[in-house]
């Protein structure tokens, strides 16, 4: 994972509540205002939240959680907008926000740099900031109140580990997320930083099982002696076994492919023996979101960063935990 930066928020928190009113009225009026409202009165809560696209398990998974968690009921008029895995439709989300003058922006960024223009817009509108999921790389100073992710990192790291002991001699393809993603960027320093010498080549799938499909039927062409095809997600994974499939080999077997997510689709390839490893990647906590979101508008102190808890799937896993998946 990216270091997350110092965020608006943390300063808010060393100065206390009291200065907060301070700082968010310097920056922003109204919005200020509707802090002060939904902190203290109970009143709704209005976040706008800019979902990066629709293009994986992970994805839905993540966003029934995000929207069943961040409802009416639960004092939140969220305002979601799907941004199709283009950047541009974000920062215009971003804009819109700024404009309707909500309580809290939410976003998750599909790639980590681009932001600043933006954030600095958002900052000088004195509207708290919650990073979701992916992280930024931005010059602006305390561009976020708080971050809600998973460590990207060590999901490569485990999955490297994995490889590192059962495959020693593999040669691996490395099947990329987005390229810029925080969890491309990341999940690739970690699983590299164990076994990159294993790595004979790399190509971006973009977290899509089409595209993880196109990349796979590509690689063994090029690179024939791939026997091991670590995917940066499960989504891309699935595409992989069709190409591998569609080569005339064995995916598990001719090819054992490791992955990342752990989706019901993804942990079924594991129980079917197409899937050799799979590093969670927990997409439900939208409770945890709502109560951070809540936290911020109102003021109180909260985390710099709170991460998302992982676990690990092998050849173990039965058809009972699939079927007790929730996603
Ligand atoms: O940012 C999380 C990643 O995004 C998930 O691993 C992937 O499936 C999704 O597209």
């Amino acid at each position: 994972m990216s270091s997350p930066r110092t965020t608006r928020r943390s300063i808010v928190a060393a100065f206390g509540v009291a200065a907060l009113w301070g700082l968010t009225a310097c920056g922003g009026g109204d919005a200020a205002g509707s802090e002060t409202a939904a902190g203290g009165g109970g009143d709704t809560i209005t976040v706008g939240f800019s979902q990066l696209g629709a293009e994986s398990g992970w994805r839905t998974a993540n966003t029934e959680s995000v929207k069943s968690a961040l409802t009416a009921a639960n004092g939140i008029d969220l305002k979601f907008v799907d941004a199709q895995q283009k950047q541009e439709n974000q920062i215009k989300a971003l804009r819109d926000f700024i404009t309707q003058d909500v309580d809290v922006i939410a976003f998750s960024p599909v790639i980590e740099t681009g932001w600043d223009e933006v954030l600095q817009e958002i900052k000088d509108s004195g509207i708290p900031v919650v990073l979701v999921d992916r992280t930024v790389d931005t010059s602006v100073q305390d561009p976020y109140a708080t971050w809600i992710g998973a460590d990207f990192e060590q999901e490569g790291k485990t999955a490297g580990e994995w490889v590192a002991k059962n495959a020693p001699d593999a040669k691996v393809f490395e099947l990329q997320g987005t390229l810029g993603s925080g969890a491309q960027v990341d999940r690739e320093k970690g699983f590299d930083g164990v076994v990159g010498q294993q790595v004979v080549g790399k190509a971006s799938g973009n977290f899509t099982r089409a595209e993880g499909k196109t990349a796979v039927e590509a690689a063994l062409q090029t690179y024939p002696e791939t026997n091991l095809i670590f995917t940066h997600n499960d989504d891309m994974g699935l595409g992989a076994v069709e190409a591998i499939e569609a080569a005339g080999k064995v995916p598990g077997k001719d090819v054992q492919i490791v992955s990342v997510d752990g989706v019901r689709d993804g942990l079924q390839a594991l129980v079917d023996g197409k899937f050799n490893y799979v590093v969670e990647c927990n997409p439900v906590f939208g409770d945890q979101l709502a109560t951070l979101v809540k936290d911020v508008a109102a003021g109180k102190e909260v985390p710099k960063e709170t991460i998302v808890q992982d676990q690990a799937f092998d050849q173990t896993t039965t058809q009972a935990d699939v079927d007790a998946r929730k996603y």
